[in-house]
């Protein structure tokens, strides 16, 4: 049966870098039909909220999500509830998306472009596996109210519950494990588990499924810890896998390690592979319009589609070869160009993957 994808450009940046998207998928001239649908403040915009019910249906009937980007400073003063980032929050939450790939590449070309040493980076190959669908994100109960207790009682206080179960935490571990055995049977599990009762049970399942990966070596560290052997020495690292919230921030700081966050795909899937992929850049509102922004991230997360929901991995290669070779001819955008050679425009980028492809 004829596949379909659903995409979804949001905001900012968003839409421009989904058009390179696609100008490579259709240059692909592959057997699929595609869906565009609206979220984010674009969606807010016209059905007034940021995942309405006519693209949470639409996509329900798809395969695979292609996402850009959502966020825009004019809807910070919104409820939370309408924020555009609830888009993004209710589609891993609506579809059950709990694995978070995000592989974090330093092509060799670009080494020079890391505000890090390219001593320390160059080849630099690893896998952040981010739980997506519990942690402090998604915990009850949240809210705003008079504090009960502490050192101010009464006082207005802001709080969020940092939870996980023991099936959840089992789940992405044997993703973890999988994902390690595939590569090199390395896998750094990172928690808060000297503070935290959340990282406590964390570490001991994953201690527990590590049983049942004999051939894989499992290490756990602290996430403050992370961070820094991160910069220190980021290719002591090969998998990693912690919660929502540690997810986020090492993502962000493992993608400068590869010279710029605009070169970072991600995989967010649920247990039948469907999945949604999406940048790991924001919507970057403050570049948006610009024709500079690269399109680079969000052409690799439609390859990482190809091989996890589509099973083509054929043509996931065949793009991420593009991408490379694009590289090697020093064609850039001004995010990533380390070179002598005048920037390429969003538009020029995507032209010279499909020319390349
Ligand atoms: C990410 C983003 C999101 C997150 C935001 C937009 C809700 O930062 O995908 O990393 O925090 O998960
Ligand atoms: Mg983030």
């Amino acid at each position: 049966m004829q596949k379909k994808i659903a995409v979804l450009a949001g905001d900012g940046i968003g839409p421009e870098i989904m058009r390179q998207a696609l100008k490579v998928l259709r240059y692909l001239n592959l057997d699929l039909q595609i869906e565009e649908g609206l979220v984010g403040g674009a969606a807010y915009q016209v059905f007034g909220h940021p995942l309405p019910k006519k693209t949470l249906d639409m996509v329900s009937t798809c395969d695979a999500i292609l996402f850009g980007a959502v966020g825009d400073w004019q809807y910070d003063a919104l409820p939370r509830e309408l924020r555009p980032e609830q888009a993004i929050l209710g589609l891993r939450k609506a579809f059950g998306l709990y694995a978070n790939l995000r592989p974090a590449v330093c092509y060799s070309a670009l080494a020079s472009s890391s505000t890090l040493k390219p001593e320390l980076i160059s080849n630099l190959n690893l896998l952040i596996i981010r739980e997506l669908t519990g942690d402090v994100y998604f915990g009850t109960p949240r809210g705003l109210r008079p504090s009960p207790d502490g050192e101010f009682p009464g006082a207005q206080e802001g709080f969020d519950t940092m939870r996980y179960s023991q099936p959840e935490i089992a789940r992405i571990a044997h993703t973890a494990f999988k994902a390690a055995r595939l590569r090199k049977n390395q896998l750094t599990s990172v928690d808060k588990a000297n503070v935290l009762e959340s990282s406590g049970l964390w570490r001991s399942v994953m201690s527990e499924i590590a049983l049942q990966y004999p051939d894989v070596a499992l290490n756990h560290i602290y996430v403050d810890n992370a961070a820094m052997q991160l910069v220190k020495n980021p290719r002591s690292f090969d998998v990693i896998v912690t919660g929502n919230l540690f997810g986020d921030i090492l993502s962000d700081l493992a993608s400068m390690l590869t010279g710029s966050i605009g070169m970072l795909p991600s995989a967010s899937l649920n247990q039948h592979s469907f999945g949604l992929y999406e940048p790991i850049h924001g919507s970057a509102p403050d570049i948006a319009n610009k024709n500079i922004a690269n399109p680079l991230a969000t052409i690799l997360s439609m390859a990482l589609m190809f091989r996890y929901s589509l099973a083509m991995d054929e043509v996931a290669v065949r793009i991420e070869k593009a991408v490379n070779q694009v590289l090697a001819k020093n064609i850039r955008t001004v995010d990533i160009n380390n070179t002598a050679h005048p920037s390429v425009s969003t538009e020029e980028m995507g032209d010279a993957v499909v020319a390349h492809l």
